[in-house]
């Protein structure tokens, strides 16, 4: 459970502004004049983690973002400039070849998942808490997350042992979860209230694997640049949707087309955009058919894609995503 325990589980009525600063006491009275680190995925979890981080620690909060190569168009730069323009400076770790060399050759789902997880946790991160010598981290665990790993619906987020370090050899060592308590509702309240724009604190779901979940059959800088531009478009043409989630997925097959009068044997792009409340059980959008021939128009511009489809099936039997 989190070193700062609160009744309150997000929600309406809670005092957002109040929790920031038991937590970001909380952080203070632990981490002493210790350092402490975190990895920033630019989502909400991670992002309200930074900003009370930041709030109680000052430059002892060492924030990494790290570049594995699987991120959307800008996506990097974009998080690392969000941070500084609220006077926090976040670190970007290249470890792009890292990754890609990790995955190189990899097809089955679960391989591709655990190369990422092991890539993240056993190299990258580790190495950075080595190297700054912090004893603490700051982990933005929600207590879905929590509840999801009990019932054996999550693998398992033991953060100490993805790390490869035993809590019992590494005396001292600590795991702060200042958000156990709350559910992704609360923390968008949070977030709001520290000061994170609405981009970072309604932003749609991503997943940590990030594009890998949407490249079937092996990723390849090749194959993420065809899905990071299909995902570009996907995420212009249905901002004004609503939808809960909204995604490009880039086939392993492929089908023959014709281009130019010449007939070519091209990459096949999904497109899915659901409704969902919170990601368990989904319904396909009834997007309007104009929209999804503008998708399909720009989506079969992508240089080698010539077909795009839409995903019709609901979760489940599908998952939301592809891998
Ligand atoms: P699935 O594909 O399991 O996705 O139906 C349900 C929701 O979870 C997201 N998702 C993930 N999020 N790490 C994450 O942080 C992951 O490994 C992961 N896999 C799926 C997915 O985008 C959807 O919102």
């Amino acid at each position: 459970m989190g070193f700062a325990q609160s009744s309150h589980r997000g929600g309406t009525g809670m005092d957002y502004g109040r929790f920031a600063d038991d937590q970001v006491k909380a952080i203070r009275d632990v981490v002493g004049t210790g350092t402490a680190i975190n990895a920033l995925s630019g989502g909400v979890d991670s992002s309200v983690c930074t900003v009370l981080g930041h709030r109680a620690l000052g430059e002892r909060m060492k924030t990494f973002f790290v570049d594995n190569a699987l991120m959307r168009e800008g996506e990097p730069e974009q998080v690392v400039r969000t941070f500084a323009d609220l006077g926090i400076s976040v670190t970007l770790v290249d470890a792009r070849r890292e990754f890609l060399g990790a995955l190189a050759g990899l097809t089955d789902p679960e391989q591709k998942r655990q190369a990422i997880t092991d890539t993240f946790y056993a190299k990258v991160f580790s190495r950075l808490v080595r190297e700054t010598g912090a004893r603490y981290l700051i982990h933005g665990t929600i207590l879905t997350d929590v509840e999801e790993t009990v019932a054996g619906i999550k693998r398992q987020h033991n953060i100490l042992a993805q790390l490869g370090i035993d809590p019992v050899k590494e005396y001292g060592y600590r795991v702060l979860e200042p958000l156990v308590t709350l559910r992704k509702d609360g923390v968008r309240g949070l977030a709001k209230a520290v000061g994170l724009p609405a981009a970072v604190a309604d932003r749609m779901p991503f997943p940590g694997p990030a594009l890998a979940t949407r490249v079937v059959g092996e990723v390849t800088e090749r194959r993420l640049a065809t899905v990071r531009a299909a995902t570009r478009i996907v995420e212009e043409e249905l901002a004004d949707t609503g939808a809960f989630q909204y995604l490009a997925v880039l086939l392993a097959d492929r089908a023959t087309g014709i281009r130019s009068g010449q007939r070519e044997f091209g990459e096949i792009v999904v497109v899915r955009c659901i409704e969902s409340r919170d990601a368990r059980e989904a319904t396909a959008t009834r997007l309007p058919w104009e929209k999804l021939e503008a998708l399909c128009r720009r989506i079969t511009s992508i240089p080698g894609v010539n077909r795009c489809l839409y995903d019709l099936t609901p979760k489940p039997p599908a998952t939301v995503e592809y891998i």
